[in-house]
């Protein structure tokens, strides 16, 4: 039989997701999954994980389920291709979790850069939740309960990708040829990343507030970018410009293509052009700043209008993940059964085993 394709991925509920999501990883899963290359596409919504970090919060994780939902949904993901589900709902990871936690050591979670640069992003220091120090396992448990074989997220996901790979490797060769290795799906478009917030910190983050959601109005969006951190030397027209460092010229990258330029900016030809007279001087912020708000609005104008026609009817959202989450407990429910009778832990249906009991205590 042919190997089948299965994507697994997804995102925690800690707020709206932003155009950093989007193109880091939102419009790819939209893209694989009209490739039709894909036997089945799983998009979980990674509320236990949130609640790693937020256990005194989790009404905030539960706010942002159906916010999470509207963004999937409103970005093109199509429940009759996807399964959407909540991971709360599906019993059968917490299992896998806890067997796989014994192939795993503390110094290797230890060295996880994700989960170190996390830790001191949250000042726990020495009071780390122990939950949250061992979610990479979790994470592999995600992965492997659907068999996937392809995961795409952003780059910051790479070492769990590693683990959860280290975790298989370890698993097949205790218990035998049970689990899949994944591959990890990265953008290819190497603007997309790590989009920087519009303010030029390096991340996008609710509470610098340097965001532009995907839910954003046409308004607010394009406040945002008329903000957006340039090149602080850039005073006057005249004067040379920085390419490098410069937020609305990384938007550029991940957002513009040469079509774009025909449409609203006909005197360039692509983004070599546009970014050779910034450099040379004689190109104003403003103007770069309204291309930019115009291949974003075309981008994001058809998101916001799907998503106003999702926000009339929540309850059915509700049913959408309902649905997904009957469909992934189904497969997540099958490998945990193919798991615990490689780790022989299935009593009740190891006939052998019930037998070679009976003829140790001589009964016939
Ligand atoms: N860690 C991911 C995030 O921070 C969410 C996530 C949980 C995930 N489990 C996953 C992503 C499994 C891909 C595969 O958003």
């Amino acid at each position: 039989m042919k190997k089948e394709k299965i994507i697994l991925t997804g995102d925690r509920p800690t707020g709206k997701l932003h155009v950093g999501h989007y193109v880091g990883s939102l419009k790819r899963r939209v893209e694989l999954q009209n490739s039709g290359e894909f036997d089945k596409i799983f998009i979980m919504i990674a509320d236990a994980q949130a609640l790693t970090d937020n256990a005194d919060n989790p009404e905030k994780v539960r706010q942002n389920i159906i916010e999470v939902a509207l963004d999937y949904l409103s970005c093109g993901l199509d429940p009759a291709k996807s399964d959407l589900f909540i991971q709360s709902q599906i019993p059968e990871l917490c299992e896998l979790s806890f067997y796989y936690m014994n192939l795993v050591t503390v110094s290797r979670l230890q060295r996880n850069p994700t989960v170190k640069s996390e830790i001191q992003m949250r000042n726990f220091e020495t009071s780390i939740p122990v939950g949250f120090f061992t979610y990479p396992i979790s994470q592999a448990a995600d992965i492997t309960a659907f068999k996937a074989t392809t995961v795409p997220v952003g780059e910051d996901q790479l070492p769990m990708l590693e683990q959860t790979k280290e975790i298989v490797r370890k698993f097949n060769s205790v218990y035998g040829d049970t689990l899949i290795e994944p591959e990890i799906l990265l953008p290819d478009n190497k603007a997309c990343l790590r989009l920087p917030g519009t303010d030029g910190k390096a991340k996008m983050s609710k509470s610098l507030n340097n965001c532009i959601y995907l839910s954003d109005t046409e308004k607010d969006v394009k406040t945002k970018i008329m903000g957006m951190y340039t090149d602080p030397n850039h005073i006057r027209i005249e004067d040379p410009g920085q390419v490098e460092g410069n937020t609305v010229f990384y938007y550029l990258d991940a957002f513009s293509k040469p079509e774009h330029f025909a449409e609203y900016l006909p005197e360039y030809n692509n983004l070599t052009e546009l970014k050779e007279h910034y450099t040379r001087g004689g190109l104003g912020d403003v103007k770069v700043k309204k291309f930019l708000n115009s291949v974003m609005q075309e981008e994001l104008g058809p998101i916001r209008a799907r998503r106003a026609e999702f926000e009339k009817d929540i309850p059915e959202i509700y049913n959408i993940l309902k649905k997904g989450s009957d469909v992934a407990r189904e497969k997540a429910a099958a490998t945990l059964s193919e798991v615990k009778s490689a780790m022989k832990i299935n009593y009740f249906e190891d006939v052998e085993l019930i037998k070679a009991q009976s003829e140790k205590y001589g009964n016939n």
